[in-house]
């Protein structure tokens, strides 16, 4: 682990310890970036109190057990410790960064089986802009645990079943098969959906065909069942063309729809009406994990079987959590899904654990997602109202990446590519570097700017440095020469690259993407500066700070595309 503040708190509390007895060795250290020197600590403050002695004291005791510290450590004020540590550290530490293909990430050990639930459309509406947010974090959290060396099973729940397909698969019938697909497979699920709901509300008849439908679907009815994957195919290849566009990896693999539960059901309520966790009441199957109240201070029921018998969401999610935890044998279980559930997760969690079937030893989390809003500040929707299309807002984001670069001078097919990396990553950074659980304003004008925490800004900066090594006729992967700090630049920006090990642990154990999004927007800026600075393919610069610019600019570059490969957002080779 290279990264200077853990470091640097190992070493502190090694000092402590040694200082004032091995108590102390676990003893957060308090480790901060100063502006007086690298880091502060401020532990001497709080110890003394403890300890009864003046903190200068304390704080002096720790810096004699630095002695052998690779830098300075100095006494300041009432008894902060103030340190920086030394350029041939720094050096050395880049230089491992440098040679070390994983650039000093470690894998973690034991490994752990994470299950990620994310994006989730419903196939019986269109996928729409409140899937993208859960599509976009979930895939880098994905990303995030498989780099760290964790298996990653991805389980897009989909919503491919219950009461709406029995209407569904009658107006599939009355318009015909080859309509119906290619209305799907063009991403009209809406307009399907509602054209059906339109029959069901105005026509008895229809109404009759749509219910008996439900039933033999249900029954598992071949001729049935035959439509309901007409219907689903297409809306899958729907699904795909979107994921295709974004660059997500979810593939059919991953799909574990609702659908898929439904022979478990019918168990799953009779194990938990045994074990006692679920009680009839009403007629209903219900489980009333201890906590939870309505309005009325009445237990709140989680209804595992309706009173005509039918299964709903929270069926299906208990069904869900037994075969994660039993069958998948997952370590830790993350639902990537809208904050407005969050009761829902709650009560589905603790139902789980009244029944027995997820141990202490496996985290269940739910990954609040915070809803999309448009510039009014309201759910973001088009002007008549309706939920936008995530096609439409896609492709949108491309055109406009398209007319911002048009005057570059690239030849169309480049030109289509970097529309394609700048829109898509300006979408997917702008979802990534707010806090997930925090509601997002979608504003394409600030997502695409050049400038600022924004994806084409980063990308930009990596495609600079792709640029010096074109223009120096430099390979970057043979520039490995010592990294020698002369500048502040060079220092600040060799320092920032050294935490980026520990910033995609805490990025991924936190489920987190923005602050991986934070590192990787100041490692930029601190490259930026050094670009202003530290000229290293101009004349007049001798061999070896030219060289030791390249492998800066080497592991700069390879900091930047793995983190943003890490979010999912496109690299352009040039820009
Ligand atoms: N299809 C659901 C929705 O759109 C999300 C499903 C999330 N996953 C789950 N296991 N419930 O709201």
């Amino acid at each position: 682990m290279t990264d200077p503040q853990i470091v640097l708190t190992e070493r502190v509390q090694q000092a402590l310890a040694r200082a004032f007895g091995s108590e102390h060795a676990a003893a957060d250290p308090l480790i901060r970036p100063s502006q007086f020197a690298d880091f502060q600590a401020n532990v001497a403050m709080s110890l003394a109190k403890r300890l009864r002695r003046a903190p200068r004291e304390v704080a002096e005791a720790i810096r004699a057990e630095l002695a052998d510290f690779p830098g300075e450590v100095e006494v300041s004020g009432p008894g902060f410790l103030n340190i920086t540590l030394g350029d041939s550290w720094i050096e050395s530490e880049a230089r491992q960064m440098l040679a070390d293909p994983r650039l000093g990430v470690a894998p973690i050990t034991p490994a752990q089986t994470v299950v990620i639930d994310y994006s989730a459309p419903n196939a019986a509406k269109e996928m729409h802009v409140g899937h993208l947010r859960t599509t976009i974090v979930g895939d880098s959290l994905a990303r995030l645990h498989e780099h760290l060396g964790n298996t990653v099973i991805r389980q897009n729940h989909l919503g491919d079943w219950g009461t709406p397909f029995g209407m569904l698969i009658e107006h599939l019938l009355d318009i015909g098969e080859e309509t119906a697909v290619a209305q799907l497979e063009a991403g009209m699920g809406t307009e399907f959906y509602q054209a059906a709901r339109a029959k069901f509300d105005g026509d008895e008849a229809f109404k009759l065909r749509a219910r008996v439908r439900v039933t033999t679907l249900q029954s598992g009815d071949p001729a049935t069942m035959r439509l309901w994957h007409v219907f689903m195919d297409a809306t899958l290849r729907y699904f795909n063309k979107v994921y295709r566009l974004l660059g997500v990896t979810l593939t059919d693999d991953d799909i574990a729809g609702e659908s898929m539960y439904n022979t478990m059901l019918e168990k799953t309520c009779e194990d938990l009406e045994t074990s006692g966790a679920a009680v009839i009441s009403e007629g209903a199957l219900c489980v009333f994990p201890p906590g939870f109240t309505g309005s009325d201070d009445k237990p709140l029921p989680l209804i595992i079987r309706k009173s005509d018998g039918g299964y709903g969401y929270a069926s299906t999610d208990m069904a869900a959590i037994r075969y994660r935890v039993h069958d998948l044998k997952a370590d830790r279980i993350l639902y990537v899904v809208g904050s407005e559930q969050a009761l829902h997760f709650k009560m589905v969690f603790a139902a789980a654990k009244m029944a027995g079937w997820l141990p202490d030893t496996v985290s269940a989390e739910h990954v609040q997602i915070g809803m999309m809003l448009g510039k009014d500040g309201r759910r973001f929707k088009t002007r008549s109202g309706e939920s936008v299309k995530l096609m439409d807002l896609l492709q949108e984001a491309i055109d406009r990446a398209a007319a911002a670069i048009s005057d570059r001078g690239y030849d169309e097919g480049t030109q289509k590519e970097i529309a394609h990396a700048v829109g898509m990553g300006a979408v997917k950074y702008a979802d990534l570097s707010v806090s997930h659980n925090s509601e997002y304003v979608l504003d394409f004008d600030r997502m695409l700017a050049f400038t600022g925490n924004t994806a084409p800004y980063l990308q930009y900066a990596q495609a600079r440095i792709r640029s010096i090594f074109r223009r120096g006729g430099v390979d970057p992967a043979t520039a490995t020469a010592p990294i020698v700090l002369g500048q502040p630049a060079e220092r600040a920006l060799a320092l920032q690259l050294l935490g980026f090990g520990s910033v995609l642990e805490q990025t991924t154990e936190a489920s987190e993407p923005h602050r991986l999004c934070a590192f990787i927007y100041a490692t930029a800026t601190a490259f930026t500066d050094f670009f202003e600075q530290c000229p290293v393919l101009k004349e007049g610069v001798d061999p070896e700070t030219r060289a030791s610019r390249l492998a800066l600019c080497a592991l700069t570059l390879r900091v930047l595309e793995t983190g943003l490969d890490l979010l999912g957002v496109p690299v352009p080779e040039r820009m």
